[in-house]
């Protein structure tokens, strides 16, 4: 069935709500979103064959994004999370402010950047935080120019981390080799400025070093998981929304989608979200 209202040639049938990473890291929001939203479908795609993107230029990470965005859209998504900060920071603007008045203008796509940033506010005393992340997300200074939109006040400092992908992904997190680069990385970030007292990891593949990270974080600095409140900041948007929310089933279905063998994803997947997964490939 295709919509002759805005010429879309999507189905206009109401479909699951799309989750998109470039890999595994996108699984740690999946599963705060599923703790917070259980009801709904969802689709949960992940590039797993061109992983990682936080190394990768703008135009390339812009031009893999929306691939997914279609492919989920042909999926039968009217709302879809990129739970990838790397692709929130160099693609989400482009995709709402160009692709979507062409591709469907009734259809959504949010990111991890603003959810994860509107309560930093209320965690942070000193008014000093930092941000850890891709190179691409530091790059892109995504963080600190959305901070200031809402904290002006708020003083921040960013640090790339190009090991803390591989590690993650290469199933080093818990090896004692990984002690090196999570130390260093944070204390270059402290060095930069000792008054932070707010560190938000803002990569979605993080939270699985989070017990490393804690172990080198100075006492008293808070550290930040973003998955839960993308979560709710997803049911906030449900709810201020009921003409996207009408659009997304209700069965509890969970489909998960690698652009690598499913076998290959399969290895990985349960140490981001603790669940036998199933996977299905697709081509972007
Ligand atoms: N999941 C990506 C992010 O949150 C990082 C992984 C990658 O570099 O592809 O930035």
């Amino acid at each position: 069935m295709y919509s002759t209202k805005h010429a879309s040639f999507y189905s206009d049938s109401p479909g699951p709500i799309g989750i998109f990473d470039s890999g595994y890291g996108g699984l740690t929001i999946l599963e705060e979103i599923l703790r917070e939203l259980p009801q709904y479908d969802y689709i949960y795609l992940g590039d797993n064959a061109r992983n990682p993107y936080g190394t990768r230029s703008f135009e390339v990470v812009y031009e893999f994004t929306l691939q997914a965005v279609k492919k989920l859209f042909e999926m039968g998504c009217h709302l879809v999370i990129l739970a990838c900060n790397t692709a929130s920071a160099k693609a989400l603007r482009s995709i709402q402010q160009q692709d979507l008045n062409r591709l469907d203008p009734t259809r959504r796509v949010l990111g991890v950047i603003r959810p994860t940033i509107e309560e930093v506010g209320e965690i942070t005393h000193t008014r000093h935080v930092g941000i850890l992340a891709t190179a691409g997300t530091i790059r892109s200074q995504s963080y600190p120019l959305e901070i200031k939109k809402i904290y002006p006040d708020i003083v921040v400092s960013g640090q790339a981390c190009p090991m803390w992908v591989p590690l993650v992904e290469n199933k080093e997190a818990e090896a004692p080799g990984a002690d090196y680069f999570v130390k260093k990385y944070i204390e270059e970030l402290m060095n930069k400025d000792p008054l932070i007292d707010t560190l938000i990891l803002a990569c979605t593949h993080y939270p699985i070093l989070l017990e490393k990270i804690k172990k080198y974080v100075p006492q008293g600095v808070n550290v930040m998981c973003q998955g839960k409140y993308v979560a709710k900041s997803l049911k906030k948007y449900l709810h201020r929304h009921p003409e996207i929310e009408v659009r997304c089933t209700k069965n509890s279905e969970y489909r998960f989608f690698t652009t690598e063998l499913p076998e290959k994803f399969a290895e990985s997947a349960t140490l981001f979200l603790k669940q036998e997964i199933q996977s299905e490939r697709i081509n972007l």
